[in-house]
């Protein structure tokens, strides 16, 4: 039996708990041994969960951690705390990563332990991982993302008439939005994500400060009509271009042929370009409880199948990145169109 505790039991937290308990049967056939989630911390006082971090990381038997309180603090303490003792730590939390993620990865590997981030990016699409083992050996050139569920879910609903405020407030009431709605409307989470696609693939830190970024308040009604008028849809995409250098976040005219197209709703849609196994597509529930819970078991079980050996995650090592301007929008054009 490994022993788990989940740090912050919200609605991914609680989702890590549900998921470890309904695919027990299925935990056990590839790892070979049970999850038992020892711990849940949580801030509010709520029956049979912990406040005190120290009793989760002062217990030896605890071997993996779930962070899934999102935000900076407490998330940083508390993981620096668990990899210090050489518990691995398993995150949902793109604002970690894109601030902390190497200095804590390093940390990790100092602890022979591992810092996993498969749910920061993308809610329940496997990406992290494919990026970092499929396609090590991959020069990835380009990254053009549907990243942020709640964006693309307000922006399928104004295409069908609906108005921004209900999409956004049927989004919250799903789960899918940020405490803050204002980072997923404004693009700031899609800026951490791709900025975190971006570091991985290419041995520098991209950091979401240096990620140009413009987001969806300014869509209007006549936008959709335009885009309808010319075959197109409109989806806030973030983009890495490794040729061009650049890493940037906004609303893009995407053409019927694109496989992002008919990426809605909640759904999170990926391209990514190799320059051998050129072009592959992602696709999946980009946020939500269970399937960002799911994300985060992955690296559960990959952390259990590995105590005492830290897991690179190409993250330890990288410099700041240089970042260029983006390429400039067409002359008199509101939008860029995905080429
Ligand atoms: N608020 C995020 C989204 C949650 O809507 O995509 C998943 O990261």
């Amino acid at each position: 039996m490994i022993n788990v505790a989940i740090l912050g039991y919200g609605n991914i937290g609680s989702g890590v708990g549900e998921v470890i308990e309904k695919n027990s049967a299925e935990i056990k056939r590839v790892l070979g041994d049970t999850l038992h989630v020892k711990y849940i911390l949580d801030i509010r006082d709520i029956p049979g969960v912990v406040n005190d971090i120290n009793v989760i990381v002062n217990d030896p038997d605890v071997k993996v951690v779930c962070e899934t309180m999102g935000g900076k603090e407490p998330a940083y303490t508390y993981t620096h705390l668990a990899l210090e003792r050489g518990i691995s730590v398993c995150s949902s939390n793109k604002e970690l990563v894109d601030a902390y993620g190497v200095e804590l990865s390093a940390i990790a590997r100092e602890h022979n332990c591992s810092y996993l981030f498969e749910a920061s990016v993308g809610g329940g699409i496997p990406i992290i991982r494919p990026l970092r083992e499929s396609c090590a050996h991959e020069k990835i050139t380009l990254i053009a993302g549907i990243l942020n569920g709640t964006c693309n879910y307000i922006l399928t609903n104004m295409k069908a008439g609906k108005d921004f405020a209900t999409a956004l407030r049927e989004a919250q009431e799903k789960g899918f939005a940020e405490r803050n709605p204002a980072a997923d409307v404004e693009g700031h989470d899609t800026a951490r994500k791709i900025a975190i696609l971006a570091s991985l693939v290419s041995g520098k830190k991209y950091s979401y400060e240096q990620v140009a970024c413009e987001g969806i308040t300014n869509i209007t009604p006549e936008d959709f009509a335009m885009a309808e008028s010319r075959g197109m849809s409109i989806k806030l995409l973030g983009v890495y271009d490794a040729e061009k250098n650049s890493v940037n976040v906004a609303p893009y005219l995407v053409p019927q042929t694109s496989p992002l197209y008919g990426v809605n709703d909640v759904f999170n849609g990926i391209m990514v370009h190799g320059t051998q196994v050129d072009n592959l597509m992602f696709y999946g529930r980009g946020a939500g409880k269970l399937p960002t819970a799911s994300a985060v078991v992955s690296d559960v079980i990959e952390c259990a199948k590995n105590i005492g050996r830290n897991i690179p995650n190409c993250f330890a090592d990288l410099e700041p990145a240089e970042v260029s301007e983006p390429p400039a929008k067409p002359a008199g054009e509101k939008f860029r169109v995905l080429a």
